[in-house]
């Protein structure tokens, strides 16, 4: 399965969500992570510790994708429209990460509305970074209820920060949160091989 990770607004947890998605793929199946940002993010992420599956950077992945039976593609924030036809034409699913406030919303809504336009539906939002106590998180759900959602909301937890500091999986970070925000894109990743 091709799964591609895109949004058309920065710091929503595009490269948290690649990197967890294929955590979870990883554990049952042979699983890649393409790094298209050329902040290389999801690299950086691997080479300061260690994640359970191959990063390679765009241009190296030619070589590479033929061996794993899952693909996971970080991409770059801000896709431009022919850019966005291209990720949808080229994966099985496009994830495309919403935080919870008001511009990275309208930022989604825009973006499917292309996606709606262009007949595509396979896509499916994910909202992300949702603080835990407060009720952002069911009023962003709400205004996206349009369109196909993921079920399970990313929380807001520390341990995603420690995690990409340390170069590990959230459930490996050293944080009293580190279970319950792995719990989060577990059931994610569920959702998506369902
Ligand atoms: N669920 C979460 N809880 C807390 N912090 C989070 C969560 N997800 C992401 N973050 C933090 O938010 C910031 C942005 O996340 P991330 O880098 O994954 O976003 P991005 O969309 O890939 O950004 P960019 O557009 O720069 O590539 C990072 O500091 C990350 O640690
Ligand atoms: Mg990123």
């Amino acid at each position: 399965m091709l799964i591609t990770v895109a949004s058309t607004k920065g710091g929503v947890g595009k490269t948290t969500s690649a990197v967890h998605i294929a955590c979870y793929l990883s554990q049952n199946s042979s699983t890649l992570l393409i790094d298209g940002d050329p902040n290389k993010s999801s690299l950086k992420w691997a080479s300061r510790g260690s994640l359970p599956f191959k990063v390679v950077e765009l241009m190296q992945s030619p070589r590479h994708t033929k061996n794993y039976e899952h693909i996971v593609f970080d991409t770059a924030a801000r896709p431009g429209k022919e850019d966005l036809e291209a990720l949808v034409e080229g994966c099985d699913l496009l994830v495309i990460p919403c935080s919870p406030d008001i511009l990275a919303i309208e930022a989604t809504l825009e973006t499917v509305d292309l996606l709606e336009s262009l007949n595509c539906d396979r896509y499916r939002l994910l909202l992300t970074i949702v603080p835990p106590t407060r009720k952002t998180g069911e009023q962003a759900r709400e205004a996206l209820s349009e369109y196909p959602i993921f079920k399970k909301s990313i929380r807001q937890y520390a341990a995603y920060e420690k995690a990409a500091l340390a170069g590990v999986p959230v459930y490996e970070s050293r944080d009293s949160k580190a279970r319950i925000a792995w719990s989060d894109y577990s059931a994610v990743g569920k959702e998506i091989l369902a």
